[in-house]
């Protein structure tokens, strides 16, 4: 059976000319049932256009697993391990995720009390707030008036010795009802977002690449970011911009000789582009919080040198520097136009392209609003590609 794929509604604030290709929703096939030949279809869509919704989905955990593992058959632990390292109580992650007991890959995630879930008596969800992460903070008062943050502009990536997963699937089972809240940037561009209660935000890679200047196209086609050790433990003193797309350089993360027991050879160095496996387009993929060093390759023989940044390579490890860098070429993308909040319905199936998107949690809810998420992301069996050297050449 062919599926159909339609639109995902826009809200006002976005550029439509700019989500031409991003984002369909789904229709006539049970995402816990495909036959092969529709997981084809949807697998094809999910590359062409980075974030797939099926509505009233009805989804066991076992079935969201399969699904999930369905786009990368070698994988098998869930996307930052299980008990390791990440589940530590140091790691920054540790009060959001709650274990599916018999699918340990599949994460009970949201806000609120929930009893008798899926093999939980009762787990305490805290939908994550910018209050505990953000060096500064929307005061009470405004945020009893609606405004509110993007929390943390991410990939879902442990970052360290596993490899990005390919996907994430997140599926809304108890969504609260509530008024709209206004994300603020308050980084002195008085850019705001009107969002819906506790909308999931996405931006697209590609975009963020497609969008750059062409001396920053060229930084980017030939650099790698290497990525600090345990990052999510590394970073937890540190506090974040008030975009949500990186940490303020205040010298608060970890020293690594004070890390859990780590080894170089495990620690993550990636392409800031990664190569989308069906559509050959550019992807810009940073996890700006993670980021330690900026290893950038000399341009190709024949390339202009005029106006190019770093002509002769460089290997940048001055954390502000690194940062600053790399949020000049991803703050573009995170415009009020260029995002995608998306609505949550119950029964709302979400996959999205975890290579070819970043994301983040949005706003907050007060105790008494239940919600409650399975989400799922796998550790691939490879890490991603970067830029073929024809792409390197075009754009440098
Ligand atoms: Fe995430």
């Amino acid at each position: 059976m062919a599926i159909e794929l339609v639109p995902l509604p826009l809200p006002a604030s976005a550029d439509a000319s700019k989500f031409a290709q991003f984002g369909r929703e789904v229709k006539g096939v049970n995402p816990g049932s495909l036959s092969e030949s529709e997981f084809e279809q949807v697998k094809e869509a999910l590359y062409k256009h980075d974030a797939l919704l099926f509505r009233n989905a009805e989804l066991t955990p076992e079935q969201q697993y399969a699904l999930t593992k369905a786009f990368d058959p070698a994988s098998e632990s869930y996307g930052h391990g299980n008990n390791k390292t990440e589940g530590t109580k140091k790691s920054i992650l540790h009060p959001d995720l709650k274990t599916i007991p018999r699918v340990p890959q599949v994460q009970l995630i949201g806000n609120g009390t929930v009893y008798n879930h899926e093999g939980l008596a009762e787990a305490m969800l805290k939908h994550p707030s910018h209050t505990t992460f953000h060096k500064t903070r929307v005061s009470p008062e405004e945020e009893a008036n609606g405004f509110t943050r993007f929390y943390r502009w991410h990939i879902d990536a442990a970052l360290y010795d596993l490899s990005p997963p390919k996907v994430t699937t997140l599926y809304g089972i108890t969504i609260p009802k509530g008024e709209p809240q206004t994300v603020r940037y308050d980084d002195g561009t008085g850019d705001e977002l009107p969002v819906p209660l506790g909308t999931t935000a996405f931006v697209s890679g590609k975009t963020m690449f497609d969008i750059l200047p062409s001396e920053l196209k060229s930084l980017a086609v030939r650099s790698k970011v290497k990525y600090a050790p345990h990052p999510y433990v590394w970073m937890a003193p540190a506090r974040a911009l008030s975009t949500g797309l990186g940490i303020e350089s205040d010298g608060h993360e970890l020293p690594f000789e004070e890390l859990p027991p780590w080894e170089e050879s495990r620690r993550k160095t990636l392409p800031v582009v990664w190569k989308n496996p069906v559509t050959g387009d550019l992807h810009f993929q940073v996890h700006p919080c993670g980021i330690a060093e900026l290893l950038v390759d000399p341009l190709p023989e024949g390339a202009k040198r005029d106006g190019a940044l770093y002509p002769d390579g460089a290997h940048l490890t001055d954390l502000k520097e690194v940062r600053d860098i790399l949020y000049k070429m991803q703050r573009p993308a995170i415009a009020p136009k260029l995002i995608y909040p998306h609505d949550w319905h119950e029964k709302d199936l979400v996959l999205f392209h975890n290579r070819g998107v970043l994301h983040t949690v949005v706003g907050a809810f007060t105790k008494d609003q239940v919600r409650a998420f399975h989400q799922c992301n796998l550790a691939a069996s490879d890490d991603p590609v970067g830029p073929t050297p024809e792409d390197v050449k075009k754009w440098a």
